[in-house]
């Protein structure tokens, strides 16, 4: 797949049009989803005529509207567009025929559109004698920037791990005790975060001490709430659950065997769907949740703690990403640890920064990929 490595001979000012049209294609977190978010610029003798992005889930395409920002100035002109542009007509007009008409006479595009109906548009585009360079990503790099558009495992969702640590490795201050560990800014974050997956998830004794409501209030309205889900085997939250009272995306429990069948009853009467799957001990199976999970449509999946249940996703090799962030401050020897007991194949796994590690607020922010 890393036929990019050939096609990598792009000028400075040519990787600026490409990274501009990856900063662009980021707008559509959480309203395009599960399609790609896209970007395109249009450059007509190195000047940039037309800017566009993929804004919500069936509106035009990236290309499209950078072609109506450009108007007549895009014939001729160059189009740098972060995926190959789609050379199916779905819910809008194919992508390819767009640049044609438009009279666009190069196409540069950053990641290969693995998706059968609308990949080979570069193709298309050569065959009617437009000037392609790409793709001009790796796969690796293609992936990083649309998880889970390229994420291929029938098995499980894409899956990310959320957790606010002290510098000394804590969540919380103490075990049974809400703290808050990082500052707004990452509050806010988290709040965008969210809008992009398709469920939340925590385990049983973080909804038992933090009574989260795992809705989304920042500034991007999700185009679907994500479900709120919370992995108790046993059963042993209340129907009084801040996520019940709470307006927002449905609410499932995952459990097994050993939760009693009055507290499903009693639960699913409160307004929540059970889900149960094997287990041992009152402890979920978790390959087996995951696998149910993306059944029942969660193609990316945001777990949001706490330490117990990321370190089990973790061990059990099912974690793709890990946002931390990262508080300058320590908890002390009583905290709750993050990582309590990462082991197996999974815990040997090596990290790779996935985006610059960033300020926020007070906090350091870190986006990792697992590696391979
Ligand atoms: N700073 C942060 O980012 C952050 C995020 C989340 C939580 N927290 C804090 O962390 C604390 C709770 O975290 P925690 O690590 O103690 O617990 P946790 O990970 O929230 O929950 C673990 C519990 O989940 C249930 N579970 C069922 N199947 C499981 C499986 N296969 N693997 C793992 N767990 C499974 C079990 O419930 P049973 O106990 O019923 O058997 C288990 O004890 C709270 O103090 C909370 O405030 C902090």
């Amino acid at each position: 797949m890393d036929e990019a490595l050939t096609d990598r001979e792009l000028t400075d000012r040519e990787w600026a049009h490409v990274e501009r049209a990856l900063v662009l294609a980021r707008r559509g977190w959480g309203r395009v989803h599960p399609n790609p978010m896209v970007g395109c610029v249009i450059v007509r003798d190195g000047r940039v005529v037309g800017e566009g992005w993929h804004r919500e889930w069936g509106g035009p395409h990236a290309e499209v509207m950078a072609l109506a920002d450009a108007g007549a100035a895009a014939r001729g002109a160059t189009a740098f567009v972060s995926l190959e542009p789609c050379r199916h007509t779905g819910k809008t007009g194919a992508c390819t025929h767009a640049l044609m008409e438009a009279g666009v006479a190069r196409v540069v595009f950053g990641a290969a559109d693995p998706g059968e109906a609308s990949g080979g548009g570069a193709r298309v585009l050569r065959e009617a004698g437009v000037e392609v360079t790409g793709p001009v990503l790796s796969s690796g790099e293609a992936r990083r920037e649309n998880p889970p558009f390229f994420h291929t495992d029938e098995t499980r969702p894409w899956t990310a791990l959320k957790l606010a640590l002290s510098l000394d490795g804590g969540i919380a201050a103490a075990p049974g005790q809400r703290t808050s560990v990082s500052g707004p800014e990452v509050d806010r974050r988290v709040q965008e975060l969210r809008a992009g997956f398709d469920a939340i998830m925590v385990g049983a004794r973080t909804a038992r001490v933090d009574d989260p409501r795992l809705t989304v209030r920042g500034p991007i309205p999700p185009r679907v709430p994500p479900r709120r889900v919370v992995v108790d085997g046993r059963g042993t939250l209340g129907p009084g659950a801040r996520l019940l009272a709470e307006e927002g995306g449905a609410v499932q429990f995952v459990t097994t065997a050993a939760a009693e069948a009055g507290w499903k009853r009693k639960m699913e009467a409160a307004g929540a769907q059970v889900l149960t799957v094997e287990g041992a001990d009152g402890q979920v199976d978790l390959p087996g949740a995951l696998q149910a999970l993306r059944s029942g449509g969660v193609g990316a999946l945001l777990c949001e703690g706490g330490g117990v249940l990321g370190s089990a996703l973790l061990s059990e090799g099912l974690v793709d990403r890990l946002y931390l962030a990262v508080a300058p401050r320590f908890l002390g020897p009583d905290a709750v640890p993050a990582f309590p007991r990462v082991s197996g194949p999974g815990g040997e796994a090596d990290w790779e920064m996935a985006a610059e590690p960033e300020r926020v607020g007070a906090d350091l922010w870190l986006t990792l990929d697992r590696e391979g």
